[in-house]
């Protein structure tokens, strides 16, 4: 097996072991490529989201949230060209039935011959391409006619389009100004795979930031910059973050620009994140399918114009897969292989866990007491009281959390706990009535 093969099949199994990410339906032999979150993994993604939201909207007067709905009116997808154009070009072989992506054949194709069932010298035999569009159709209402047919949303980014007025209003909004929101997509991919790479349910965190035409290349490259930089900032390796400008066949329906930011995953480098420049393609749309008119008027400056677009689209669950796969090591301690997971520290799912020493002396009330104290403050906490304190720190290392904390005979003379570094293996005495503040302190550095 190829040793990227290897490693995704570790954190698969990591993941599933220590509750991060569960294929979707297990029972019934799962559902195709969708993966529900479990207790650590919906902390680590909610730390993502949070990390965004507090850069792209809380900590910006020019950025405004909102949450808009998955289903929308269905002329919004002809209006964006997603009924005619958010297609794949989909190619099936006669011989296994297998479908594959005409522009990903090299990739999918060669597992995955010769054909199931046709014999081991069998090929594939591929039959013509055809346009498969990747929307998920379903029915608004009792009724199942092509009249009642409403789409799964296939990018949040519309919702933000349909409501530019609204919010520019509502928030008294000047251009340049964005709208943002973090929110569920649904494509009904070919060759889902890798994982939550790519997946048929996904959430992505996407902005659309409204700018005077003739301002759009100067804002594309400041957003640019910003969000590669927010991606190092989540303590990823930097030499594993690059940029991949498209070329004019790789270029969306909408876009006049576009560059990805990529991340070298196990399975080599991909897309983690696009950064757009939409123009006025979006609400000139909206304009022309819907009759009214979108135009921003700036009436201090005199002007009426149909503002464009920078667009920053970043897939969480893939921002979350660049984490895992970021902070999985495996190292040797003292004899053994640990497996580690060294996630930065505000992005860990649990920060501490506590453990006391010996289950006598009064040591697990106060270890649960420091749980309760922790976790009043909202720092997620765990108790752990179960097997040799070399398994309690293994089981935590592969859990990402940071500092695991014992309580033993000293805490009794002096108020003082050990602390132990996940990542260095120091450890420090701290007072115990401290402890919050210590772990506040470490984890706003
Ligand atoms: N609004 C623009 C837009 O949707 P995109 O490049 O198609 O652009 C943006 O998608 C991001 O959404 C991607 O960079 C990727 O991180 C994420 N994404 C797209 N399709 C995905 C899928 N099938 N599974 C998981 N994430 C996906």
């Amino acid at each position: 097996m190829a040793q990227d093969e290897v490693i995704m099949d570790k954190l698969v199994s990591l993941a599933k072991r220590r509750g991060f990410i569960f294929q979707s339906s297990e029972i019934y032999g799962g559902a195709g490529s969708v993966w529900d979150y479990g207790p650590l993994g919906i902390e680590l993604k909610r730390n993502v989201k949070e990390s965004w939201w507090s850069r792209m909207v809380l900590q910006r007067e020019d950025v405004e949230g909102i949450d808009a709905s998955i289903l929308m009116h269905p002329r919004v997808w002809e209006a964006s060209g997603h009924v005619e154009g958010f297609t794949d070009p989909l190619i099936e072989c006669k011989a296994c039935k297998l479908r594959f992506r005409e522009d990903q054949l090299s990739e999918s194709a060669c597992g995955r011959k010769p054909s199931v069932g046709a014999g081991e010298d069998a090929q594939c035999e591929l039959g013509a391409p055809r346009k498969f569009n990747l929307m998920f159709r379903t029915f608004m209402g009792p009724v199942e006619t092509e009249g009642s047919v409403v789409y799964l949303r296939p990018e949040t980014a519309q919702g933000s389009y349909v409501n530019f007025l609204n919010v520019q209003a509502s928030a008294r909004q000047k251009v340049p100004f964005g709208v943002a929101q973090i929110g569920k997509a649904f494509r009904n991919e070919i060759t889902p795979g890798n994982f939550i790479f790519r997946t048929r349910e996904f959430e992505q965190a996407e902005m659309q930031f409204f700018v005077e035409p003739g301002t759009d290349e100067e804002w594309f490259d400041v957003w640019l910059e910003d969000r590669l930089e927010w991606h190092r900032s989540l303590g990823v390796d930097p030499e594993k973050l690059r940029l991949h400008e498209h070329g004019p066949d790789e270029l969306a329906h909408y876009a006049k620009k576009a560059v990805d930011i990529q991340y070298r995953f196990p399975f080599g480098w991909k897309e983690l994140e696009g950064i757009h420049n939409r123009t006025d393609f979006d609400l000139g749309r909206h304009e022309e399918f819907s009759g009214k008119r979108m135009e921003y008027i700036d009436s201090g400056a005199g002007k009426r114009f149909l503002p464009f677009v920078v667009e920053t689209a970043v897939g969480v669950d893939r921002t979350v897969l660049m984490l895992l796969a970021d902070a999985y090591r495996e190292e040797e301690v003292e004899g053994e292989t640990r497996v580690v997971l060294s996630l930065a520290p505000r992005l860990a799912p649990l920060k501490a866990a506590v453990f006391p020493l010996v289950k006598k002396d009064g040591l697990p009330e106060i270890a649960r007491g420091l749980v309760e104290e922790l976790r009043r403050d909202a720092i997620p906490a765990f108790y752990d009281a179960s097997g040799s304190i070399g398994r309690r720190y293994r089981r935590q290392d592969e859990a990402g959390t940071p500092w695991c904390i014992t309580v033993d005979g000293q805490t009794n003379e002096d108020g003082s706990v050990t602390v132990r570094d996940r990542d260095t293996l120091e450890q420090i005495r701290v007072d115990a009535s401290k402890l919050r503040e210590w772990i506040r302190d470490q984890l706003a550095n």
